[in-house]
């Protein structure tokens, strides 16, 4: 069973896998592959749910698919994302929220997208009990301000984001995640950090990398540069779709095989 605690252990020995899920059967296939991770992840917005960010993301998008994943998975370490204002505006609504994530859905820590603000949340997070990953660079949420650009790429800049990885690992973060941030930014962060740095778009020297899986899959009609598509399961898709189509169309789906009479009915045409 992969715990906040062996991922520590695991930083610097082995890379740390980690993809995000939406849905049982995805979480499933990716726990049979032996994927340390899954994030249930805002970029459900994008991903799934038809927006074209994460700002629109509701805590109860986030509840009803971590309980999907947490169920269908047992070894998986699950961490479900904090959506956008459902932490950061009151503290005790905050911790509401990812406590609900825990004891109502099974998720086994949560990840807030992090800055100044979330310091003092993330050690009243952990004082409660619940883990929290921190995720800093390029952080979503904040796309009204930042876009999707890179983060981190002047010194003044790479510098705060050192700082604040350190001041999350103070205050009690178990791992960091680091997107779309300058490799030997990762890097050095990597290398001060006792926790784990999982990288998306950060280059190779993280403790882990993470990716989104319908980008993975090949499912999504656009993907960050940083991405890399594994698999055509969106190529799949349509074919089966189609196949379908054609053998409702032609007559051959539904088969005898698919079929059954019940002999008791015979005569049933006469009712009436
Ligand atoms: O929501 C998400 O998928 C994420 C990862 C890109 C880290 O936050
Ligand atoms: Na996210």
């Amino acid at each position: 069973m992969t715990t906040t605690r062996g991922l520590r252990k695991q930083a610097g020995e082995e890379p740390i896998t980690m993809l995000t899920a939406y849905d049982a059967p995805t979480a499933s296939i990716i726990e049979d592959a032996g994927i340390d991770v899954i994030l249930v992840g805002d970029s459900m917005g994008n991903a799934v749910l038809g927006y074209d960010s994460t700002i629109p993301v509701t805590m109860d998008d986030i509840a009803s698919r971590t309980g999907a994943v947490a169920r269908a998975t047992e070894e998986t370490l699950v961490v479900a994302d904090l959506p956008f204002l459902s932490f950061g505006a009151d503290e005790a609504e905050s911790i509401h929220n990812a406590g609900r994530l825990l004891k109502e859905e099974g998720a086994d820590a949560v990840k807030i997208e992090s800055g100044d603000h979330t310091v003092a949340l993330t050690e009243a997070l952990v004082d409660v009990g619940i883990p929290v990953m921190g995720h800093l660079g390029l952080t979503p949420q904040h796309v009204n301000e930042l876009g999707y650009a890179r983060q981190g790429t002047d010194r003044e800049a790479a510098e705060s984001i050192i700082e604040l990885a350190e001041a999350h690992e103070a205050a009690g973060a178990f791992a960091l995640v680091l997107e779309h941030v300058p490799a030997n930014l990762a890097a050095v962060i990597t290398e001060r950090l006792e926790i784990p740095t999982i990288g998306i778009g950060a280059g190779p020297e993280c403790d882990g990398q993470v990716l989104v899986i319908t980008d993975v899959l090949g499912l999504n009609d656009w993907s960050p540069s940083f991405s890399e598509q594994f698999g055509d399961v969106g190529a799949e898709t349509r074919r089966a779709v189609a196949a379908y189509r054609d053998a409702v169309t032609d007559g051959s789906f539904p088969a005898d095989e698919h079929s059954y009479v019940e002999e008791d009915l015979e005569g049933l045409d006469d009712v009436g």
